[in-house]
């Protein structure tokens, strides 16, 4: 028994099971019995790169050298807080964006939400504080996140959450333009969307929904909030899905990938025209973290992207993309497997036959227990799916490795 409270886990069931991480190297981790584990999730869909990566570990340990941190409250600033908000702001899908940073995804969440509220509040609109939010969506666990997720087990036994929000079918933009009309446009602050539904069982939009939603709710004067706490750093082989789908967000969020997860580090990236009344002069943005650009955080993400920009990983995982489908595909015969969602960047899922979990509710962790035991890692999300994420460094014999391991752990528990 130890004190230390998982998080997302029934305690009664862990104590004294835990599986102890030890130590990563490449796609791999390994536990303190010293058993390899191909990590076909990336850990939390973070460590893009891969384990082991000195390079971060030394920028990281300089930055710690000189000066581990420093806020960045009021005229404050550190030097890798503003070269890694610059070099974002680079690569952001809108030209001439502003960069907020923050410790983590739900940071993120948060500080966009308030951030969309408080610009139409400084813009003479005060009353567009309605939030649409989609079915099996998760942003994070913070107040805001947890109000706008599409699962409701997740927003159970809180009593009253952030008001205001409107939940609507996933996939579908006729959905968004009806609870529009019914609100009334003039109340809609934004949509917040994950451009690939992470979390909630790696659900990809239909062809054209994004950019419909962002039309529709552009047409209402309301903001498109992409959430990339997932898809952001390559993991769809472009810098943000919100770049390879010509989104041009008014707000995006991220974090796990802009560091691999070395650091803790996330922000909020504003287009000019959302961040301009609050740069033009005479306003405070009162909000903001005690760690908002810590400075190590900075310079190891700084190091993470000379890595995916050397190694050209955006390239690799475009390549990799079709070879991921066609390395899962066989799954889609096991008796358990109803379907594989895959087609972009190397994000997936094994879709547990719906049917076999009604029957049995526990048969996706199951699943994956099986398949850890036969030596990679993965996990049940939304609808139970298994998660399919691994580290963009992945090579295609490896992606064969992990599908066999998928197999012969499904094999084992289909008795
Ligand atoms: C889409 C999305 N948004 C927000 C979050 C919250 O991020 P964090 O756990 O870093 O607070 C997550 C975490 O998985 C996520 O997947």
């Amino acid at each position: 028994m130890s004190a230390f409270w998982h998080p997302f886990a029934d305690m009664g069931a862990v104590d004294g099971h835990e599986v102890i991480i030890d130590r990563g190297e490449g796609i791999y981790v390994f536990d303190e019995q010293g058993r390899r584990y191909l990590d076909a999730t990336a850990s939390l869909w973070y460590c893009n790169v891969g384990y082991g990566r000195k390079e971060i570990v030394t920028a990281a340990a300089a930055q710690m050298e000189k000066l581990h941190a420093y806020h960045t409250f009021g005229d404050f600033a550190t030097r890798s807080a503003i070269e890694v908000a610059e070099k974002i702001a680079s690569v952001a899908p809108v030209p001439a964006s502003k960069v907020f940073l923050t410790s983590g995804g739900s940071d993120s969440v948060d500080s966009a939400a308030k951030l969309a509220r408080r610009y139409f509040h400084l813009t003479g609109q005060p009353d567009r504080t309605v939030f649409i939010a989609r079915e099996w969506g998760y942003h994070g666990t913070h107040a805001f996140g947890t109000s706008l997720a599409g699962m409701a087990p997740n927003k159970e036994g809180y009593g009253d959450l952030i008001g205001d929000v409107v939940v609507v079918p996933w996939d579908s933009v006729e959905a968004v333009e009806k609870v529009i009309e019914q609100i009334g446009p003039e109340r809609v602050a934004g949509i917040i969307c994950e451009p690939v539904v992470g979390a909630g069982g790696v659900r990809f939009p239909p062809a054209g929904y994004l950019t419909g939603v962002r039309d529709a709710i552009r047409a209402a004067g309301a903001l498109f909030i992409a959430d990339e706490v997932v898809t952001g750093f390559g993991r769809v082989g472009a810098w943000f899905a919100s770049n390879r789908f010509d989104l041009e967000p008014d707000l995006l969020t991220f974090a796990k990938g802009a560091t691999s997860g070395y650091l803790p580090l996330g922000g909020v990236i504003a287009a000019p025209w959302i961040a301009e009344p609050f740069w033009e002069g005479g306003v405070m943005w009162r909000h903001g973290y005690t760690y908002s650009g810590h400075s190590t955080a900075a310079a190891a993400a700084l190091a993470n992207f000379e890595i995916l920009e050397r190694e050209d990983i955006l390239a690799h995982v475009l390549q990799l993309e079709s070879a991921l489908a066609a390395a899962l595909a066989p799954l889609a015969h096991h008796p358990l497997v109803t379907e594989i969602r895959s087609g972009l960047g190397l994000l997936a899922a094994v879709q547990i036959d719906p049917e076999a979990i009604d029957a049995d509710p526990g048969l996706p962790a199951r699943a994956f227990r099986a398949i850890r035991e036969a030596g990679a890692i993965t996990r049940a999300v939304g609808g139970g799916g298994l998660q399919v994420s691994p580290p963009l460094i992945i090579t295609s014999e490896q992606l064969n490795e992990m599908v066999s391991a998928f197999s012969t752990g499904l094999d084992a528990v289909n008795v």
